[in-house]
Formats: C-alpha cells, sequence, structure tokens
C-alpha cells in the first residue's frame, strides 16, 4: 500500500539532493557525504541506542573504528554511494541523524546496502526515501542488484524493503534474512 509522506521535499538540482520539511517544522538535507561529515557521526555514534547498533551491525558494537570512519565519508566513485539526512547547515557543523550506503566489490554488478535512521527521525517514512535513493543511484549506476543482510527479528526493516520490492532470499545463518532487488535482468 502506497503511504503518504509525511514530509514535504523540495528539489535541490541534483537527484541526490533535497531539501526537506518535516510535519513537525524541522528542515533536514538529504545529500551525498561529506568528508567533513566524519566527526558528526562519530559523535551522534553515541547518541544512538544499543538496539538500534545492534540491528544495524548486526551485533554490538561500542563505537565506530577510525578506519570505518574515513571510509564511510570518502566514498569510493562509483562503487559506492553513501547519503545523509542532516541539518541545513554546513557538513561539519551539521548534526547527522541517518546514513544509508550501499557498496559494490570492485567487478560485481551487486552491490550491499545498509541504512540507519536515528530514532529521532525514524518512523516518518525517511528510511523508505533513503533506501529508494539508493536504489536509483544502483539502476543509473547500471547494477544488477542490490542486497542487505537484516537481523530475522528486524521486522521494521523486513517491512521496508518489502515495501521497496526487496525479496527474501534463504540464507545460511537463521538468524539473518538476505533481502534482495534485482534492478534488472
Ligand atoms: C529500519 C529503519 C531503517 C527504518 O527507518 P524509518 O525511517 O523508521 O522507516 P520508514 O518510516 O521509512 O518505514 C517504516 C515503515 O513505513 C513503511 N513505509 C514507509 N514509507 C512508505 C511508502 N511510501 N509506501 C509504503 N510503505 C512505506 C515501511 O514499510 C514500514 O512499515 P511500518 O510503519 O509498519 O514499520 C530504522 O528503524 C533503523 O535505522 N533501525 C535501526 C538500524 C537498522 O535496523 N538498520 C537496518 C540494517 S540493514
Amino acid at each position: 500500500m502506497k503511504r503518504r509522506p509525511t514530509y514535504q521535499r523540495f528539489p535541490l538540482g541534483s537527484h541526490l539532493r533535497e531539501r526537506l520539511v518535516l510535519r513537525d517544522g524541522r528542515e533536514l538535507l538529504l545529500r551525498p557525504i561529506h568528508p567533513d561529515d566524519e566527526a558528526p557521526i562519530r559523535g551522534s555514534f553515541a547518541l544512538l541506542g544499543s538496539e538500534e547498533v545492534r540491528l544495524r551491525y548486526l551485533h554490538p558494537i561500542k563505537a565506530l573504528g577510525e578506519d570505518y570512519l574515513h571510509r564511510l565519508t570518502h566514498p569510493r566513485r562509483g562503487r559506492e554511494c553513501v547519503l545523509v539526512l542532516a541539518e541545513p547547515l554546513p557538513p561539519g557543523q551539521a548534526l547527522v541523524g541517518a546514513v544509508a550506503r550501499y557498496v559494490r566489490e570492485q567487478g560485481a554488478t551487486d552491490a550491499e546496502f545498509a541504512i540507519i535512521v536515528s530514532h529521532f527521525l525514524a518512523g516518518q517514512g525517511l528510511g523508505y526515501l533513503l533506501l529508494s535513493r539508493l536504489l536509483s543511484c544502483a539502476r543509473r549506476r547500471r547494477l544488477h542488484s542490490l542486497h542487505g543482510d537484516v537481523l530475522a527479528d528486524n521486522h521494521a526493516m523486513l517491512r521496508l524493503a518489502a515495501a521497496l520490492g526487496f525479496v527474501r532470499e534463504a540464507g545460511e545463518d537463521p538468524g539473518i534474512v538476505r533481502v534482495r532487488r534485482v534492478l534488472r535482468s
């Protein structure tokens, strides 16, 4: 069932840049990640609940490693797409409330996505918007499919994936569900 978005969208001249106005009046920018987002993302990780972290990283972690943060904020052109929802301030000053990413291994035509929308912003259709944008990014780059590994108890993510046409695949680990959306045959 198609739902009504709970925010207004204002395109900013590129398919990956939009200004959003939430129902409570808060404004956000949807934009590609920037190297200066590193410090705000390190900071906002501390504000996440342990359950959000477990669901995103598939196991509990205490902090984001410096190597990981550097790679996250310096996506390899053509192989990665990383989008954030951030305050409408210059990168570095803006708090980052959501990150969606896909990574394609060299030579592969399939990429793996992962997404987190912090509880400050969740439940407003923003995960749906971010994953839709990752799909359109993958389509533009002519990827064959996008997949993600989701904990079997992560019902919100499984509903979100199903709403965007992802289908479940049988896997070896019963605790993890792989969801895949084929983009072209
Ligand atoms: C899972 C997560 C990304 C969802 O983000 P979110 O912004 O709250 O999700 P949304 O509000 O866009 O979508 C959630 C719901 O709306 C539905 N939905 C949203 N927009 C929709 C639309 N336009 N049409 C149809 N369905 C829609 C989804 O299917 C889902 O259904 P539910 O309300 O019954 O749960 C977020 O909770 C999160 O970050 N969790 C912790 C980390 C995590 O689990 N990451 C996933 C690892 S891959």
